[in-house]
């Protein structure tokens, strides 16, 4: 029995399921119109994206190192780092749509007949279809890794 593991396990599982839930968020919201309301709210539920994948990335680094299997297990195993190429990249895509609506959220406020630029919202919205679709890869290569495949 070892704590540390387990209590890692519990937040990294916590935390990554909050990641899925906000990237599903901003799926379902930029579907329908974007009121001054939603572009506040998408720009809301986009801060804590930052925040949740930062504490993925050390309670990760947590379990690499303090994780039951040691550091050595993951270091020369490629299933781990198509994880970490897919987090990375899920990462990268999620750059456009927060700039975005930063920027939406801010011309919202000060003009109330703004509305959101269709090119824009077409591209926002295929980011965000990417990065859903390359985020199910991880907890494929997470529990593939964990068994062992990849060394
Ligand atoms: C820097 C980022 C990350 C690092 C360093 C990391 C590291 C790890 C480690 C060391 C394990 C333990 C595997 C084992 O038991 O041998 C694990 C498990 C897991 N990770 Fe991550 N992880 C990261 C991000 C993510 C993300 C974004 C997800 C999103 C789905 C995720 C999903 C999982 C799942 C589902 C497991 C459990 C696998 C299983 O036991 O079947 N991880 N991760």
């Amino acid at each position: 029995m070892d704590t540390t593991d387990l209590v890692l396990a519990i937040i990294h599982h916590l935390l990554v399921f909050s990641l899925a839930a906000i990237i599903g968020a901003e799926f379902v919201l930029i579907r329908g119109d974007l009121p001054a309301a939603t572009l506040k709210r998408l720009a809301g539920i986009d801060g804590h994206y930052g925040i949740i994948a930062a504490l993925i990335i050390i309670v990760g680094i947590g379990r690499v190192f303090w994780g039951l299997k040691g550091w050595e297990f993951y270091v020369h195993n490629w299933v781990f780092w198509a994880k970490m190429a897919a987090f990375g990249i899920v990462g990268l895509l999620s750059i456009i749509p927060t700039v975005r609506f930063i920027s939406w959220n801010r011309q919202a406020s000060t003009n109330p007949a703004f509305a959101v630029p269709a090119a824009e919202l077409a591209s926002v919205k295929s980011y965000i279809r990417a990065e859903g679709a390359i985020f199910l890869l991880i907890p494929v290569f997470a529990a593939a890794m964990a068994r062992g495949y990849g060394i």
